[in-house]
């Protein structure tokens, strides 16, 4: 065993990255996570909760593996593994369902939000928290890093380990959520939250051409010398004494200022988007196929204990 602490974490594959993404949630994780036994899991069986065409699933399931390579992370020194390559998983989050009550999955924000906006959950997104539960507490876990939005669902996990603790013997650990200083909220090109369901985004993986026309296309509220939206991206890729020095020399130059962040954001994301291009379908297969048997291996004993104490075997 390992005297380092273990850490999990996970996203679903439910589309292609930006950079509020990155800066909020991978680079966060990604100073951190050589510290822990680290797991990282592709949440595709929470992804079809919302997604219905299979080769979008699977397309996005490998795009997320390469987006990952990437941005750094080293197949050696994290699990980088599938939720569905590993069937206990799904057969925990069973377990779970059976421990906790209706009316508590009812409070649950993922389920709760969809309802609000009058749209039809089905039962996968209602039984999501106990599926996450599963994921995070059949490895022992100790901490999760996600963003702020995922809070609670790992208190769900907490109790999913309270119940099942009480009710047949203490068997799972209770976790910690680790909410990673980020750069806070990545504000997108209209200057509202950047999120994929805004359409105001700029991809992690663009061309210099989408760069320039996402960054073009920056909302900019005339009148103010320094163009806030425009800045609030620009100090992610460069240090605030250069940026003081170019915003103040350029005041009220948009164009010119909106062009040195093109530049800025193309040197940075330059290196990402060449290793993420060179990654060979056959590495990610190799690569999830090795963290499969690893995480499989992780997980086999504690789940005969489960089979034991409730009483399947
Ligand atoms: P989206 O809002 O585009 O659907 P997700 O909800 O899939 O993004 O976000 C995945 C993770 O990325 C979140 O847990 C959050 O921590 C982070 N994230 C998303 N958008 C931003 C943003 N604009 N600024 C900072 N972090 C973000
Ligand atoms: N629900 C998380 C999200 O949407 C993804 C996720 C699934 C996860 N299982 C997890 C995160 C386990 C951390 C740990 O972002």
């Amino acid at each position: 065993m390992s005297a380092k602490q273990t850490l999990l974490t996970g996203l679903q594959p439910s589309g292609d990255l930006h950079i509020g993404n990155y800066f909020g949630a991978l680079k966060p994780f990604l100073d951190a996570y050589r510290d822990y036994d680290s797991f990282l899991m592709l949440a595709d069986y929470h992804a079809l909760t919302s997604l219905r065409d299979p080769n979008e699933l699977r397309a996005n399931t490998v795009n997320l593996a390469r987006t990952y390579l990437a941005a750094g992370f080293d197949p050696e020194q994290a699990v980088i593994f599938k939720q569905s390559d590993v069937s206990e998983h799904t057969e925990l989050a069973w377990i779970f369902d059976c421990v906790v009550t209706v009316p508590f999955l009812m409070q649950a924000h993922a389920y709760k939000d969809k309802v609000a906006k009058g749209l039809e959950a089905n039962a996968g997104l209602f039984t999501y928290p106990m599926l996450m539960a599963a994921d995070i507490l059949l490895y022992d876990t100790d901490v999760v890093p996600v963003g702020e939005d995922q809070r609670q669902h790992i208190e769900y996990a907490r109790e999913a380990a309270t119940k099942f603790n009480a009710g047949f013997g203490e068997l799972f650990k209770r976790p910690k959520e680790l909410i990673l200083p980020s750069v806070g909220v990545v504000p997108g090109t209209d200057g509202a939250k950047m999120s994929k369901s805004y359409g105001n985004t700029i991809p992690l993986f663009a061309s210099r051409d989408e760069l320039s026309e996402a960054v073009m296309g920056i909302v900019t509220d005339s009148g103010a010398g320094r163009p806030e939206n425009v800045y609030a991206i620009h100090k992610l890729v460069k240090g605030e004494k250069e940026l003081e020095t170019l915003y103040a020399e350029n005041e009220g130059q948009y164009k010119v200022l909106k062009e040195a962040l093109i530049e800025d954001l193309d040197s940075f994301l330059a290196p990402m988007r060449e290793k993420y291009e060179s990654i060979s379908d056959d590495e990610i297969s190799r690569v999830l196929k090795a963290g499969a048997a690893k995480a499989r291996e992780r997980v086999g004993a504690k789940m005969d204990a489960v089979r034991k104490a409730v009483g399947v075997r």
